[in-house]
């Protein structure tokens, strides 16, 4: 089941995206935020070690993270709205990218771009995309990631719905869902309800 990360400050500005007079630039703002507030939860199980260093007073030990690197790939366009959130957090990421958008009539997603760091195979690979809607985009990029080699895969999206996540658990049972919040349906044209609207729009200010 995916993951819904509450907490009072992504849920305070979950709400203020979701208003329609919130300009591109405030959207952009916390769009990043968000995504900076729910990289937290997403790296939580991340692999630490023990080593040994010298403070100016003494020799101790302290933890630090090991194991897997970690990638971030954004969806885009919108994608792109969440990548310079996670990298405040995790500066040493590297990042690829899938570019894709939904047929308007079929809602199907059509690829016509994609590029990831060679060793994806030994990385976390984090998909970021606002919006998990008929899912179709989603299973897509980790179909995408999957044939590059990659194993261990997590997606965050602020916005899901029910449908969506339903069809990414059952393509991809082994992929972590993480949201901010699973919104009630998906209206006729496959946006989601109550939603934000256009993601992308939003975040670049084109309609
Ligand atoms: C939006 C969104 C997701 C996709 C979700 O992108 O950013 O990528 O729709 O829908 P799905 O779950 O039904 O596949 P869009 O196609 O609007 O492209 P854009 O980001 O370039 O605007
Ligand atoms: N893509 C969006 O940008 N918004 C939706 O509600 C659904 C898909």
């Amino acid at each position: 089941m995916a993951k819904v990360i509450s907490h009072p400050l992504i849920e305070h500005k979950m709400t203020i995206i979701r208003k329609k007079d919130t300009s591109s630039m405030e959207f952009r703002q916390l769009v990043n935020e968000i995504a900076t507030l729910m990289g937290y939860e997403v790296t939580r199980d991340l692999e630490m070690e023990e080593i040994e260093i010298e403070t100016p007073i003494t020799k101790t030990t302290g933890r630090v993270i090991s194991g897997k690197k970690i990638g971030i790939v954004p969806i885009l366009r919108a994608g792109l709205g969440m990548v310079e959130g996670l990298l405040t957090i995790i500066p040493a990421a590297r990042v690829g990218h899938v570019g894709m958008y939904r047929d308007p009539e079929t809602l199907n997603p059509v690829t016509y771009y994609s590029k990831f760091p060679s060793d994806v195979s030994s990385r976390l690979m984090i998909i970021v995309d606002p919006m998990l809607a008929t899912g179709g985009s989603l299973i897509e990029a980790i179909d995408e990631l999957k044939r590059h080699g990659a194993t261990n895969i997590k997606a965050i999206n602020l916005l899901a719905a029910p449908e969506g996540i339903k069809a990414v658990e059952e393509a991809h049972p082994d992929v972590e869902i993480y949201v901010a919040a699973i919104d009630e349906k998906l209206n006729d044209h496959g946006y989601i309800v109550p939603g934000l609207g256009d993601a992308g729009d939003r975040l670049f200010g084109t309609k």
